[in-house]
């Protein structure tokens, strides 16, 4: 019978609150893991059997807030929800001590990394960042294994980011450089990165031989790309910022033309939500080389070898 033994590696953190709390060999495991179940996914109906997860979601989200259930209930648990701000009602500590007492795992998008920072201390079950400001952990393991679907192992493949440097651009990019793709992002002047996650990138460079460069220069991003890759201008939680953002990012919009400089089997990525006619045109993201519903696809099997990972 499919079970829990399907994969005996645990993530040892035993959250999942930002990118680097699984190892890079957990990282790898869990990449495999996701081959497996996205070839056969029935052999894994029964592997989170009798389990149950809190899903706890004070923004909006089409793809991560059903994928997550759909995931629970394709391996055999279910799963709950509950929307609005966390610690509002009642205070955020009380609400960690109830759900670790209905259910074995808690997956939160916040509007602060600190409210999923102070769940995982609350809680005794294990923690998933849905999303927060500053990092979308989820969406990276989605990301590499679309990019390793495509190309095979990615040392020497090269991904450029190009716009916001927001908690997808953080997330991918400590994800990619970690499995040795070469990360290049163009943002305008006052939406680098944070610095203390470039610093951490740069040291996972190192250690895998990826080249790691900051720019505000699109065009030099994406020159030698495989990928390019784009985020909306406005993150959830900065709409107060949006007719500021919407000047100082419209170099940045992916059009065809800058298509052109990347390599010629390059893909076009996005987490999704888009906007088109402002981070991308239609006629890219509608194009032969768009894999935006690959990535949403693999959100599916990616969270279930995540959960896999944490629940067992
Ligand atoms: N990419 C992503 O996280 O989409 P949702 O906001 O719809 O969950
Ligand atoms: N950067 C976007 C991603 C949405 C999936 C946001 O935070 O709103």
């Amino acid at each position: 019978m499919a079970s829990l033994e399907h994969t005996t590696m645990r993530i040892a953190a035993r959250d999942f609150r930002r990118d680097l709390d699984a190892s890079h060999e957990e990282l790898r495991e869990l990449l495999a893991l996701t081959h497996a179940v996205k070839r056969d996914p029935a052999a894994y109906r029964s592997a989170l059997a009798g389990k149950y997860i809190s899903i706890l979601f004070e923004k909006p989200s089409l793809r991560t807030r059903l994928t997550f259930e759909l995931a629970i209930k394709q391996l055999g648990g279910d799963a709950v929800a509950s929307t609005g701000k966390i610690g509002q009602r009642e205070p955020l500590k009380d609400v960690a001590r109830n759900l670790e007492r209905w259910t074995q795992c808690i997956v939160a998008r916040t509007y602060l990394q600190e409210t999923i920072d102070q769940l995982a201390e609350w809680a005794s079950v294990p923690v998933v960042n849905a999303l927060s400001d500053i990092y979308h952990p989820c969406q990276a393991l989605a990301d590499v294994f679309t990019l390793e679907e495509r190309f095979g192992d990615l040392r020497g493949k090269k991904v450029a980011f190009v716009g916001d440097g927001n908690n997808v651009a953080h997330s991918l990019m400590l994800t990619a450089v970690r499995l040795g793709a070469d990360f290049a992002i163009a943002t305008p002047e006052g939406y680098q990165p944070f610095a203390d996650i470039v610093a951490e990138a740069k040291a996972l460079a190192a250690v895998s031989g990826a080249q790691l460069a900051l720019t505000g220069d699109p065009a030099e991003a994406v020159s030698g790309a495989h990928a390019v890759y784009t985020d909306v201008w406005t993150s959830m939680g900065f709409e107060d910022e949006a007719a500021e953002r919407r000047v100082n990012f419209q170099p940045y919009q992916v059009t065809a033309e800058l298509m052109e400089k990347a390599r010629p089997e390059a893909v076009f990525m996005h987490c999704l939500p888009a906007h088109r006619g402002e981070e991308v045109v239609d006629e890219v993201i509608e194009s032969e080389r768009s894999v935006v519903f690959q990535q949403a696809e693999n959100r599916l099997h990616t969270q279930k070898a995540l959960l896999m990972m944490l629940m067992g």
